[in-house]
């Protein structure tokens, strides 16, 4: 029986893993429906995430706490439709991963919907969760640094990894979810220096939001990129659509082409 495909390209966690190894650096976008993903899968994104950021800027809550595992469905359903060839990623959101149990379960719900693999927030303590997704044939990208399901107990969307500590640790906790088999690590609001230590002890692909230049990967959740979400962007962000005079798929080109040319994160971008 043949695959239906009507693309030219099919990202897989090897792409991003043969990235890694030729220094090709590749570029990440969130997306939650038909017309973004097709938008942004043919401006050359490798991965779209369909991100619980949608509790944010689809549904207007003060955070991603609410967002259920049926909205994350949903929002793959559309992405999975317009999307041409980008490998999908959809997020697990608050407490759909508490027990190994309900993750299997929770991740098997967004797979059969068209996600290509899970991403779960946390450190190592998500190690056999990670192990057992991966034996079962979910990819996982473990998402550490600032993970905001955790807002409330962090005391709010801060740099993490500051203390020379907690920066040794999460080096650790990443090389044990690799170890546990994590394809892809997400890593959010570090500074530039743990960004590129972790990139460079990982074998496996890292995809920085926050992090630095030095990240295999960068992401950024579509409606900052276009400056849509109301407020004081963050210090990662960059707006591609103000004076683009291509508009939204400028935006989306010119965005794909900073990252694989390295000018986007810049200094101003980042935390030291
Ligand atoms: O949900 C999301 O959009 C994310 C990004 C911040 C990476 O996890």
């Amino acid at each position: 029986m043949s695959t239906q495909s009507t693309t030219t390209r099919s990202v897989t966690i090897n792409t991003l893993t043969e990235l890694k190894l030729k220094a090709e650096k590749f570029a990440c976008l969130t997306a939650y429906d038909y017309c973004n993903a097709y938008a942004i899968s043919t401006a050359g994104v490798e991965v779209i995430l369909i991100g619980d950021s949608l509790g944010m800027v689809i549904q207007g809550h003060d955070s991603s706490l609410p967002v259920t595992v049926d909205d994350v469905a949903y929002h793959v359903r559309c992405v999975r439709r317009g999307n041409q060839g980008a490998l999908l990623m959809a997020d697990l959101p608050f407490m759909s991963f508490y027990s190994e149990m309900k993750t299997l379960e929770n991740a098997a719900v967004l797979m059969r919907e068209g996600a290509q693999m899970v991403k779960l927030e946390g450190g190592a303590w998500l190690a056999e969760s990670t192990r057992l997704l991966t034996e079962r044939g979910i990819p996982v990208c473990a998402h550490m640094g600032l993970t905001p399901q955790s807002v409330n107990h962090l005391g709010g969307y801060r740099v993490q990894g500051r203390d020379p500590a907690k920066a040794q640790l999460m080096i650790d906790e990443a090389l044990i979810l690799q170890d546990a088999g994590a394809s892809v690590l997400l890593l959010e609001c570090v500074p530039v220096d743990l960004g590129r230590t972790i990139t460079e002890k990982l074998e496996i692909p890292v995809i920085g939001i926050g992090a630095g230049p030095h990240t295999d990967g960068q992401i950024m959740v579509l409606h900052d990129m276009l400056g849509l979400y109301p407020g004081k962007a963050a210090k990662f962000v960059r707006n591609f659509l103000s004076g683009n005079r291509d508009g939204v798929q400028g935006a989306f080109r010119d965005y794909v082409g900073a990252v694989k040319s390295g000018t986007f994160p810049a200094p101003e971008h980042c935390y030291t």
